[in-house]
């Protein structure tokens, strides 16, 4: 049986994502903004919350974590490499390691850049991808911590997951990335008519999340850095992939 995916909106435009396995009722969510809206969902379906997973250690991430953990008996998944800024974990995680949820297996990958020690969680069988501020719908996070270079190699990574991998990212900032994403693409017709659906979706109150893989590759300039078309608008035919996505970066922060 597939697993149930529930998208809950958290603080004023972040994302936790519940995953639930009705055959053995393990529940996990990824990231807790805040405790509330969660516990909520959690309630409404009557699932029982056995699991954390946490994508990297900004404070819209983490800090519900405390006030859900209460009276909850929970394993807390974590990036190893960032435990000292990120809350106890219970299971520290790095890199191509993997673990079990529900008896399906969930790749960790290092996607740093946003941060470094950022991870995103990926579930081969059921094709989602839990990529919080790295790959968002129609943009990525900015780069605070890591070099553009470790960013567009994380990207480039996320890339390369099969096309119809479902993105879960961290944030409703959808809209402002397409005003951003049509600056360097105006005639891309995918990317026209995605920023009509996200018009049309957020019209009607709904999240822009998760979103598509191949949708992503489709429309989003940060991931088609390395493509012909984009390149060729920034005239920047020959630079390396990375330098067009630094330039890509450089002008959203602009923007
Ligand atoms: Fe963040």
């Amino acid at each position: 049986m597939p697993l149930d995916l529930v998208t809950v909106p958290c603080l004023s435009d972040n994302y936790a994502y519940l995953i639930h396995d009705a055959e053995s009722g393990a529940t996990a969510v990824v990231d807790v903004p805040e405790a509330a809206p969660i516990a909520a969902a959690l309630e409404a379906r009557g699932w029982q919350l056995s699991e954390v997973w946490i994508t990297h250690h900004h404070a819209d991430h983490v800090q519900g974590l405390d006030e859900l953990l209460k009276g909850r008996e929970v394993t807390v998944t974590g990036c190893g490499a960032d435990a000292s800024r990120l809350p106890p974990l219970d299971r520290r995680v790095g890199e191509g390691e993997s673990f079990d949820f529900a008896g399906e297996a969930v790749h960790v990958m290092d996607v740093s850049g946003h941060t470094v020690g950022h991870i995103a969680f990926h579930l081969p069988q059921s094709g989602l991808a839990f990529t919080a501020d790295s790959l968002m719908a129609l943009g990525c996070g900015r780069v605070f911590e890591g070099t553009m270079e470790q960013m567009w190699e994380s990207l480039s990574k996320l890339a390369r997951l099969p096309a119809e991998t479902v993105i879960c990212s961290g944030h409703e900032y959808t809209t402002a990335n397409g005003r951003f994403a049509i600056t360097i693409e105006p005639e891309n017709k995918a990317l026209i008519s995605r920023i009509e659906a996200v018009a049309e979706a957020r019209a009607k109150g709904e999240p822009t999340v998760p979103s598509r893989l191949s949708d992503e590759l489709a429309t989003n300039p940060f991931l088609r850095a390395g493509d012909a078309p984009v390149r060729e608008a920034l005239g920047m035919t020959d630079a390396p992939a990375a330098e067009v996505f630094a330039e890509i970066r450089r002008r959203k922060d602009a923007f």
